[in-house]
């Protein structure tokens, strides 16, 4: 479930009428109206209480606020009433199995023990994990706005004009994740989250891995097609710039609307990937920068070491104009 407007959010309708409608509200008086409010409050109050779980010392509110094949995301509140609301992200399937194996093996990390370890403006800020009768949840600070993906589907009037400062906060976010040791390994636009004042953060640590880790790993290639660095796609070898190619891909996409390379199917798109070039922002679209059309043509480089071989080092050369 993807989420939409900022009015959505948190208010994922629950079926219940707010009147049957044969009491049409015209026909009321005004105290009658204002009774049939308080009732349909309490008739809503009762169906989100029926439907929450307690997870620690959170109990989550209402139907999810996204749900996919790997976790079910709600909104919860937390321990007291003006501590505000928080995310419960709770692991299902294959992603539940993988934070069993990781959690029992020494050295390793689940992706509840990795966030949480992370601090800064453009990374979600993990509260809390735990596993509560055999489920692993994440905590989160909820963060009140729709995925990146969405504004750029949309073309949101969000973006105008701050598509530069989108990247750049991304780009900061993505910086302090790396000097951590992490790799994200799942840079996207559905995986930045902004809130209505433009502010962007980094979410999703489900398949990130630590360096030293990374030299344990045997495990499958993993990723977004769309989003694969070349060297991911034929050797299965990935490091900090197959995150800064992924992030290539998402700066293209905000400055055109598009995916470079986008194929018929995920074998076409790995093969454009591997073989093709893209064709570069400005021509897609000369509003962007030149400077910042040749930065994305640079993380798109096939070969990762004529790419930026830090987010840094892309971070010095991000032009300031607005756009
Ligand atoms: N901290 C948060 N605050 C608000 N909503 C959140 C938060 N974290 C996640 N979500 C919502 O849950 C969705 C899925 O979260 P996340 O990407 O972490 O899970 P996932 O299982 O990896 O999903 P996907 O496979 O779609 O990437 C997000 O797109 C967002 O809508
Ligand atoms: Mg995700």
């Amino acid at each position: 479930m993807e989420r939409g407007s900022w009015d959505d959010i948190g208010r994922c309708e629950d079926g219940i009428p707010v009147w049957p409608a044969v009491f049409s509200d015209a026909l009321l008086s005004s105290p009658e109206r204002h009774v049939v409010g308080i009732l349909s409050k309490l008739a809503r109050m009762l169906k989100s209480e029926a439907h929450s779980e307690i997870f620690g010392v959170y109990r989550t509110i209402g139907e999810p606020v996204a749900e996919g094949p790997m976790s079910v995301v709600y909104k919860a509140s937390g321990r007291a009433a003006d501590d505000g609301a928080v995310a419960i992200k709770i692991l299902k399937d294959s992603a539940a199995r993988v934070a069993r194996r990781l959690s029992d093996q020494p050295g390793r990390q689940w992706e509840g023990e990795r966030a949480v370890e992370l601090n800064h403006r453009n990374v979600v800020r993990t509260l809390e994990f735990g596993c509560e009768s055999g489920a692993f949840y994440v905590v989160m600070e909820y963060i009140d706005g729709p995925s990146l993906a969405w504004l750029i589907h949309k073309q949101s009037p969000l973006l105008h004009g701050r598509r530069l400062s989108i990247i750049r906060q991304i780009a900061h976010g993505l910086a302090y994740i790396h000097r951590t040791g992490l790799i994200h390994r799942d840079i996207c636009p559905k995986n930045v989250l902004v809130d209505g004042t433009g502010h962007a953060k980094l979410i999703d640590f489900g398949v990130a891995v630590s360096q030293a880790e990374k030299l344990k790993d045997t495990g499958r290639r993993t990723g977004r097609p769309s989003y694969m660095a070349p060297e991911l796609i034929r050797d299965n070898v990935f490091d900090v710039r197959t995150d800064i190619y992924a992030l290539g891909v998402a700066m293209y996409e905000i400055s055109t609307g598009a995916r470079p390379l986008a194929g018929a199917d995920r074998y076409e798109t790995m093969r454009l990937h591997l073989y093709s070039a893209p064709t570069p922002p400005a021509h897609v679209n000369d509003s962007v920068p030149l400077a910042l059309s040749n930065i994305i043509v640079r993380c798109l480089a096939k070969d990762p070491e004529q790419r930026f071989q830090t987010v840094d080092e892309l971070l010095q050369e991000l032009p300031e104009a607005a756009f």
